[in-house]
């Protein structure tokens, strides 16, 4: 954390903050300093309402706001020099833009790996026990086990794609429950290894895995990582689990494989055409988006709105790296979380 000894006053700093529901504004308001002022908005950010962050030096960006080169040219031309994501992930910043432009672009780099890595084992616990059709069940008096038969974790073997922060916590926990854990990290194999877990190459992790996990970033080489080949390899009745971003799958790809029985369990918190859907409520709308909606009727697969990181120590700890890191920037001071250039 910056310290709160301030080297020259400064007067109060308007910061334009887009995707701003009312539960990320209250734990901003509560980590703002006398400096800077929040000027909320729900609405995302894209090219149409970039005209919104007018004047504003810093502005403030979610998971699924859209800085590409349109919206980062409106922002320059408005006055704005430093774009603060209140999330790890900038694969929705069009990065050589940014700095071409002028823009530098700091981020949370992790806010929760718990509360992310507890969702995951969440999924696959509620997804192996049947608990969704447990509850609804029994609150319809049906005491009946027919169709809720599951199975242990003890002795399976879990697939984690991503040794990093999160996969290496599900690593510890699933350990904990009986699992021979896997791990393909091509960037961090020997810290897996002195973790004492077994490092292995992408399609042995597919060949051998019960439950697959992904953690690792959305980029060039990891975008559809389960496509419709990585499908065909994976255990009859495997269960995959995405926690990370939502075009790491070719979703259609994973449907077809779950019509197919191939696949025998899908959970995913993540949707790789989520932007239009994710964050709002949608109950009275006909969706268009027929992927999601086939995958939600299916009883094998429950889908959860980004929520992973969704927990009150995540909120607390966005909302004050997402200060200290524009009070670094009005301060001159170097940028602990700058991405890109
Ligand atoms: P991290 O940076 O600590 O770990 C990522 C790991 O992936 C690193 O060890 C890296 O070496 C590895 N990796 C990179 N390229 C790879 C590849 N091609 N194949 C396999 N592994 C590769 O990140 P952290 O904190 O563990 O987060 C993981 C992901 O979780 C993030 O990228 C983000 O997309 C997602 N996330 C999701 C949230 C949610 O609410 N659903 C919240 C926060 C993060």
């Amino acid at each position: 954390m910056i310290s709160s000894s301030i080297d020259r006053p400064l007067p109060t700093v308007q910061i334009a903050v887009f995707s701003a529901k009312a539960y990320d504004q209250a734990f901003l308001l509560r980590a703002a300093t006398a400096e800077i002022e929040f000027q909320c908005y729900e609405l995302g950010l894209n090219p149409a309402t970039a005209v919104m962050a007018q004047d504003a030096e810093v502005v403030s960006a979610f998971v699924n706001d859209d800085l590409c080169r349109e919206t980062l040219i409106q922002l320059a031309n408005g006055g704005t020099r430093l774009i603060a994501l209140r999330c790890a992930g900038f694969n929705q910043v069009d990065l050589p833009a940014a700095s071409e432009l002028g823009i530098r672009v700091v981020n949370v780099p992790a806010y929760s790996p718990y509360a992310v890595a507890e969702h995951t084992i969440a999924l696959m616990l509620a997804l192996s026990r049947k608990l969704p059709r447990a509850y609804n069940r029994v609150r319809d008096g049906n005491f009946s086990l027919d169709g809720l038969l599951g199975f242990d974790f003890y002795g399976k073997t879990l697939g984690i794609v991503g040794g990093g922060k999160i996969g290496l916590l599900v690593a510890e926990r699933m350990r904990a429950f009986g699992c021979r854990v896997l791990i393909y990290d091509p960037y961090s194999e020997t810290i897996c290894r002195q973790q004492g877990y077994e490092t292995v190459e992408l399609n042995k992790l597919f060949d051998s895995s019960d439950i697959i996990t992904l953690h690792c970033p959305l980029n060039e080489q990891t975008r559809h990582l389960i496509n419709r080949d990585s499908v065909a390899r994976l255990k009859q009745g495997v269960m995959l689990i995405n926690t990370s971003r939502g075009a790491l799958m070719d979703t259609q790809a994973v449907l077809d494989g779950l019509k197919a029985h191939h696949i025998a369990y899908l959970g995913m918190d993540v949707y790789e055409q989520e932007g239009s859907l994710f964050f709002e409520d949608h109950s009275l709308d006909i969706i268009q988006d027929d992927v999601i909606q086939r995958l939600i009727t299916l009883p094998n697969v429950i889908v959860t709105g980004h929520q992973a990181y969704f927990t009150r120590e995540a909120l607390q700890h966005i909302a004050e790296t997402t200060v200290s890191n524009i009070l670094e920037y009005l301060h001159d001071k170097p940028l602990t979380y700058q991405v890109g250039g």
